[in-house]
């Protein structure tokens, strides 16, 4: 079964997700995917109301890497947990290129995240000048080590990685299914050289960027990803159900 997952990212208010839910939880065959959807923190509690009895999963963007107290305009694990949050997405470029955030700090909101039995889903991936300079492996194998750090391997269960190249990213450039293919295998290694080959085989790995339902068949024909993360194309309900109805 294909894993979906939707970012909206700072897209849609409470009563706009409530619209959206409504369309889109009429048509969708939630039953033959396995569907994760994002929203942002102020939407959840209208997703968890409505996506409560079907097949679905809730989603969140981000959480603190600290667990509680004097963080003003900080969400924390329990919080997500007690929304009804399955998944949370860490390490998005966006967050890492806007707030800065590094490894250590991806590191602790992992941490955080099963603390409070979370499942994380983190995003990795290079830019195209470190493409462009051979330095995919280096970036990935950097961002997997510095993220994972520390977990046990039975731990991995509850993380799905994310790669998403920043060059792909809102850019409508997609990699060819073989560079995606090239990327998890390497990604795989990572995972093989730091716990073992079994977690390797086993760890759950997603392709992000510019998917759409135009590439959505070309994108499917790579065998070792597991699914897919979308951003722009989640937001027009008709696109995504297109999208769902493509990839089974
Ligand atoms: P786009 O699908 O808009 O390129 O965004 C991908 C993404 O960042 C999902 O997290």
């Amino acid at each position: 079964m294909k894993t979906l997952i939707a970012n909206f990212k700072m897209n849609m208010t409470p009563t706009q997700t409530k619209d959206y839910l409504i369309t889109f939880l009429s048509r969708v065959d939630s039953e033959k995917l396995d569907l994760t959807l994002c929203l942002p923190y102020t939407s959840l509690f209208i997703g968890d109301f409505w996506c409560a009895d079907k097949n679905i999963r809730l989603g969140a963007q981000n959480l603190s890497d600290e667990e509680e107290g004097r963080n003003t305009g900080e969400i924390s694990g329990a919080m997500l947990k007690d929304s009804g949050v399955d998944y949370v997405i860490v390490g998005h470029s966006e967050r890492r290129k806007r707030f800065k955030e590094d490894g250590k700090s991806i590191n602790r909101k992992i941490k955080i995240g099963l603390k409070n039995g979370l499942g994380l889903i983190l995003c990795v991936g290079e830019s195209l000048a470190e493409r462009n300079t051979l330095k995919t492996y280096e970036v990935l194998k950097e961002q997997i080590e510095s993220a994972l750090k520390g977990l046990y391997e039975n731990e991995l269960e509850r993380i799905i990685i994310a790669y998403e190249p920043v060059w792909a990213v809102g850019s409508g450039k997609t990699p060819s299914p073989k560079e995606i293919e090239e990327a998890v295998k390497e990604i795989k290694k990572v995972v093989c050289d730091d716990f073992s080959l079994g977690a390797s085989e086993s760890i759950r790995i997603v392709y992000g960027g510019s998917v759409d339902s135009k590439n959505i068949k070309q994108l499917n024909s790579c065998k070792n990803i597991n699914g897919f993360l979308i951003g722009q194309a989640c937001l027009d309900p008709n696109e995504f159900l297109k999208i769902c109805s493509l990839v089974r």
